[in-house]
């Protein structure tokens, strides 16, 4: 009698698909989607910009997920083996992408460490009457070098939490740390997000906000900076081309219906991001009309100054304040600590796998090794400058290198796209085309040359 192994696999995995599928959505939803997305498509052409974010999403977005989630899950490695595995000096790439997560990272945690802070602040309002003056001068100390006690108070303790947070879930590994966190608060985020939103738009202005959003200005739409937007926020918020997805479909059992799941992660992400929109705009709508103004002549509706100086101004006008603010920052940390997790999972298995560190020493090490850099960075106010440099760099320059590198490498270079395409559709019920093939191959890279070029003239000039 001949035996087959059953024996288990020696490489972590999700207990169930819809563990995998919750994970890959707490990832994708973050920060990007909250604070990133209404301010970049206000500013880019308002509802004209869904045209350009549609097709970033069709043509780049979900095609080149399904090719991070080939790789991952056909090689069985995070980013550098896997890339090792389809050819030995491919390495590198993964490495690449391992160094724009670590990045990133100290970032990001950040940005979810003064979320905390204004979690806290708003059982009391504590940012008064001027929130702008709150945020940077007694907040940030913005212009103030020195570590005083209070960034300490506001920014390095709750950055030592979050961090301390971050270890714990990488420590309990990925199903017991990583699957639960998931299960428990992508559908608490889920429905706490969507009930804001619901409040938001019954508030008096609302539909003035949204016009303000939707409105379409069609110029825009012959302008490359609108599409290089697009592009950058659907790889930004897909967590795509960060090796992150490579890593996710790597702990996936080996039969699961990976391009289904592809499908419902996107559409997840992209509803998330425009329901967050809608929010986030019929909000703004409310603060123009109790300053009776316009709600293009409200400042500050993109980035740090949005969430942190404008949100808290509009939460102070309104009746139930403590509440809203209560949960829209919980929300803010909630997104943001479910994806700063697949960030850093993304580092510290790459470790184990490269050096043979087990599980809690790697968890250890990077958490430990990115902790302190962004409690050193963000303790004093370089870090806000930091964040914009990185945000250039990492976000637009590096992810898109990242994403034109892997295209080629698989469809032109180790000429893979096909067997990729086959492992997918063998284990898939939503079948790949040839399509498949000449979007990742064809039009994406040559799309994102275009936007890379452009982008890096931007800059010298
Ligand atoms: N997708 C996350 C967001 O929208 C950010 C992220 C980028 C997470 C890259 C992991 C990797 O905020």
């Amino acid at each position: 009698m001949t035996e087959i192994s059953t024996a288990p696999e020696a490489r972590e995995t999700w207990t169930r698909n819809s563990g995998f599928i919750l994970a890959a959505i707490g990832s994708a939803v973050g920060l990007g989607n909250i604070w990133r997305f209404p301010g970049v498509a206000y500013e880019s052409g308002g509802g004209a910009f869904l045209i350009p974010y549609l097709a970033a999403l069709l043509t780049a977005g979900i095609p080149i997920l399904f090719l991070d989630y080939a790789i991952g899950h056909r090689e069985r490695g995070v980013a550098p083996l896997a890339f090792r595995r389809l050819r030995r000096h491919a390495e590198g790439i993964g490495w690449f992408q391992t160094g724009l997560l670590f990045v990133i990272g100290v970032y990001y945690a950040a940005v979810i460490a003064w979320a905390m802070s204004y979690f806290v602040y708003s059982f009391t309002l504590k940012w008064g009457d001027d929130s702008q003056t709150f945020f940077l001068e007694d907040f940030l100390q913005v212009g103030d070098p020195e570590i005083s006690t209070t960034v300490v108070g506001h920014v390095a303790v709750p950055l030592v939490i979050v961090w301390l947070s971050v270890i714990t879930v990488l420590c309990l590994g990925v199903s017991r740390g990583v699957e639960k966190v998931n299960i428990v608060f992508i559908p608490l985020l889920l429905v706490g997000f969507s009930g804001l939103v619901i409040r938001a738009l019954t508030l008096p202005g609302a539909s003035e906000g949204l016009n303000a959003l939707f409105t379409p200005k069609w110029d825009a739409l012959t302008d490359l900076d609108v599409w290089i937007a697009a592009y950058s926020q659907i790889f930004f918020s897909l967590s795509i081309a960060f090796g992150i997805m490579i890593a996710y479909s790597s702990f996936q059992r080996r039969r699961a219906n990976m391009t289904t799941s592809g499908l419902v992660v996107a559409f997840a992400n992209s509803s998330f991001e425009i329901l967050a929109g809608i929010g986030v705009f019929s909000a703004l709508g409310f603060l123009a009309y109790q300053q009776q103004v316009a709600v293009s002549d409200l400042e500050g509706l993109s980035g740090p100054i949005l969430t942190f100086v404008t949100f808290p101004a509009v939460i102070s006008e309104m009746p139930g304040a403590t509440l809203f603010g209560v949960v829209f920052f919980g929300s803010l940390v909630v997104a943001g600590f479910t994806s700063l997790i697949s960030l850093l999972i993304g580092v510290s298995n790459a470790l184990q796998e490269k050096f043979g560190l087990g599980r809690i020493p790697a968890a250890v090490l990077v958490g430990g090794v990115s902790g302190l850099i962004s409690v050193a960075l963000f303790s004093t106010t370089s870090g806000l400058i930091a964040l914009d440099t990185v945000d250039q760099f990492a976000n637009n320059l590096g992810v898109v290198t990242s994403a034109i590198v892997m295209t080629v490498f698989v469809v032109w270079v180790v000429r893979n796209g096909d067997l990729l395409r086959r492992h997918l559709n063998a284990v898939s019920t939503f079948q790949l085309g040839k399509w498949w093939l000449v979007l990742i191959g064809g039009v994406a890279p040559a799309f994102l040359t275009i936007m890379l070029i452009q982008k890096v003239v931007s800059l010298i000039q």
